[in-house]
């Protein structure tokens, strides 16, 4: 997007889409559950602007985080938007790592999570199985992996979602689908406050796996269990926020769901 401030750019994008905070005290909350105690380090995969472990690393003095991305453009606006703002000693328990997901890494952690999807980057089955045994090779002996994911036959049309924000309108378009390998391109748009439209600021081409494909993966990758996240109601026809363990999901026309998977 050539005539769109690369600030800007982020700025849509974590507004529209993200909720650190929430996605923190999720997984937090989780392992305790499990483990009887908090976890103290992540490795947050795709971590785009890192802005999960930038709030991971704030929590406690312990607390420690590496954050993972390819690209050096959102690694950089995350320096500036999240690292810049912590205290000086949290800021040393952030470490951005400009590099492939599927590279080794010498070092173990309690809780890796893969956010926003973006491990459907990951199109055919071996390269998805290579990537969790990665995930499942660099963690603990008590770890705890969280993905998300959506799915529902909604999420399967060529339809654009609309939310509107304070001076911004956010568009997701799913723009193809393939039901024969289940391919499928993704965009973001945005209007500002002007009225200005911004095509296809982020972009995506996916395979839109499922829930059940997803588990069997974890359980060859050497996972000993995984828990799916089921959202609860509203009870206006909409989710409420809240996760809970389900092996039972109502058959909605579009959800998202978390599943978390144990060493
Ligand atoms: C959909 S964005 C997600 C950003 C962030 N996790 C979030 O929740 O919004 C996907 C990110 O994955 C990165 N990415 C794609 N393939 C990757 C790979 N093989 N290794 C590391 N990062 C990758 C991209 O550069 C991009 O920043």
């Amino acid at each position: 997007m050539k005539d769109l401030d690369i600030k800007l750019k982020y700025d849509w994008y974590e507004r529209s889409v993200q909720n650190p905070e929430s996605e923190v005290d999720f997984m937090r909350l989780w392992f305790k559950k499990i483990h009887g105690r908090f976890p103290t380090t992540l490795r947050e995969d795709f971590c785009g602007t890192g802005a999960i472990s930038c709030d991971w690393a704030r929590r406690t003095s312990e607390s420690q985080a590496f954050a993972v991305d390819l690209d050096p453009e959102p690694i950089a606006e995350g320096k500036s938007r999240h690292l810049s703002k912590l205290t000086p000693k949290a800021r040393q328990r952030v470490k951005f790592l400009e590099a492939n997901v599927l590279d080794k890494r010498d070092f173990k952690v309690d809780v890796v999570c893969a956010f926003n999807f973006s491990y459907f980057i990951f199109k055919n089955r071996s390269t998805l199985l290579e990537y969790f045994k990665t995930v499942r090779d660099g963690m603990g002996k008590q770890g705890m992996f969280f993905l998300d994911l959506f799915g529902g036959p909604e999420s399967q049309k060529i339809v654009t979602d609309t939310k509107k924000l304070k001076g911004l309108t956010y568009y997701w378009e799913c723009q193809s689908f393939n039901p024969i390998n289940s391919e499928c391109t993704f965009a973001i748009h945005f209007r500002d406050a002007k009225g200005k439209k911004h095509e296809n600021v982020f972009t995506y081409e996916w395979r839109l796996w499922t829930i059940v494909e997803l588990r069997e993966l974890l359980s060859e990758a050497g996972f000993s269990r995984s828990m799916v996240f089921w959202e609860g109601d509203d009870d206006e026809g909409g989710g409420n926020g809240e996760f809970l363990p389900s092996e039972i999901g109502e058959n909605c026309d579009a959800w998202v769901a978390y599943i978390a998977a144990l060493v």
